[in-house]
């Protein structure tokens, strides 16, 4: 990956404002991809990881602070193990090939999610990527793998408890900060490839008011200029939060 600005300055036309700090992708229909080619299921998802690599490249370029990709969830478990293991092995060799280069480009890897369960190569190589580039700063990825929203829920409650947290102290706050992305801004902006209209139990907590955007577009064929008219649905949103445009009557 070889970045170029962070000030949107590699596209002529300017960006849409505002802009989301915080983009999260649920990168669906590699499976669906690689079918409609007369492909194995496998190639989608290689298809479909060398398409991370671009959407890195143009969220870098236009500015945005966290991009969190969903690539493997928890019921994905569930999928047969052929197609699971392979789905282990793709991600483990893009880790140890990608490293150092997103190092370089001054990305901060983070994963969300599990362990337990992983093979040992795949959590070294998460072990690795992530210690190496903690302390950068140009984008936080987080790549949420063995990951499920209740789960991490399950999680943070068991954080709490054994930390000896008392119930008053308890606060929509404190839940926050013991997620997996404790520290982090919510998602503003959640993008669904692949025409699904659901969560499929990602950041469940962290969603609560993030904006939607779902194309018809399968996860690999999904580039810059899609992310571009994410950004631009995005910037004609109105959020309310709960309350009422100022200027209403
Ligand atoms: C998304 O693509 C990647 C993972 C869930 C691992 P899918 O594999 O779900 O693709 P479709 O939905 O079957 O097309
Ligand atoms: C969601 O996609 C999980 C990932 C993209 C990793 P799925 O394909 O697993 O979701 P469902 O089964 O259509 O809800
Ligand atoms: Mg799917």
């Amino acid at each position: 990956m070889t970045v170029h600005s962070t000030s949107g300055a590699g596209s002529t036309e300017a960006l849409p404002r505002p802009l989301p700090r915080h983009v999260a992708i649920i990168m669906d229909g590699n499976g669906r991809w690689a079918t409609a080619r007369g492909l194995p299921r496998l190639h989608g998802h290689r298809a479909g990881t060398d398409n991370v690599r671009e959407v890195l490249k143009a969220s870098v370029e236009f500015g945005i602070e966290y991009l969190t990709i969903y690539a493997f969830s928890t019921e994905n478990w569930t999928r047969p193990a052929d197609e699971v293991n392979g789905l282990f092995q793709i991600m483990a060799e893009v880790i140890r090939d990608e490293t150092a280069e997103l190092h370089r480009n001054g990305v901060c890897v983070r994963h969300i999610g599990r362990s337990e369960g992983l093979p040992a190569d795949l959590v070294r190589a998460i072990h690795e990527a992530t210690t190496l580039t903690k302390d950068n700063r140009r984008i936080i990825l987080n790549v949420a793998f063995n990951y499920g929203g209740r789960a991490e829920l399950v999680d943070a409650v068991r954080r709490i408890i054994r930390d000896g947290i008392p119930a008053e102290a308890v606060t929509e706050e404190l839940i926050s900060r013991y997620l997996y992305t404790g520290g982090q801004p919510d998602p503003d902006l959640i993008i669904r490839t692949a025409g699904e209209m659901r969560l499929s139990n990602f950041l469940i907590w962290q969603a609560a008011y993030a904006e939607y955007y779902s194309t018809s577009t399968y996860w690999p064929d999904f580039g810059r200029d899609e992310l571009r008219r994410a950004l631009e649905a995005y910037a004609n949103r109105q959020r309310k939060f709960g309350g009422i445009l100022s200027g209403s009557c």
